[in-house]
């Protein structure tokens, strides 16, 4: 968000190659402020707070700007819809996840993107996770489907 972004360019080195955009993803009219480069994304952190169909226009759009687009995109399981990490709840307690899926392939579909690869938090966060904690079924489906994914997108391969 614009606010964020002025603190972030205010109090941080960029690297060269970095741009940090002020700009609200949802109400965005105008996407020039996208470079028509090959852009690689990074959409962690964000895309639970938002609804799919929000996401959906966010990235077909960052896709026509862009001329090539790769998306690092962190997905919350569709579990975690209804059970509230408690440190989000003390930051504002009206924050819900609106967005989760357990396939982040037929995401990358509906997406008209081309799913590249995908790993699990659980596997390089291991010590965040319960450790013997195996027969838990909330568990188990948060640690497989809390996930970073790479999607990428080329003009031509999919017709938007
Ligand atoms: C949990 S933080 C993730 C931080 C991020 N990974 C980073 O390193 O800056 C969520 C971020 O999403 C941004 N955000 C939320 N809604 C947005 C929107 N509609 N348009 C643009 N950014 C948005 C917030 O401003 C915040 O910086």
């Amino acid at each position: 968000m614009p606010p964020v972004i002025q603190f972030r360019n205010k109090n941080f080195l960029r690297l060269d190659f970095e741009k940090n955009i002020g700009e609200d993803l949802l109400k965005s009219a105008n996407w020039d402020f996208v470079p028509n480069e090959v852009n690689v994304f990074i959409l962690e952190g964000v895309s639970m707070y938002l609804l799919e169909e929000e996401i959906l226009s966010f990235i077909k759009n960052m896709c026509n700007f862009s001329k090539k687009a790769y998306f690092i995109i962190e997905s919350a399981p569709l579990e975690a819809l209804v059970n509230r990490h408690p440190s989000v709840h003390k930051v504002d307690d009206t924050i819900i996840f609106k967005w989760g899926t357990n396939n982040i392939k037929e995401f990358a579909t509906k997406a008209n993107v081309e799913f590249l690869e995908s790993y699990k938090h659980s596997d390089f966060l291991k010590n965040r996770w319960p450790q013997n904690d195996d027969n838990n079924k909330l568990v188990q489906a948060l640690k497989n489907n809390y996930r970073i994914s790479l999607l990428r997108y080329e003009k031509g391969d999919f017709k938007l």
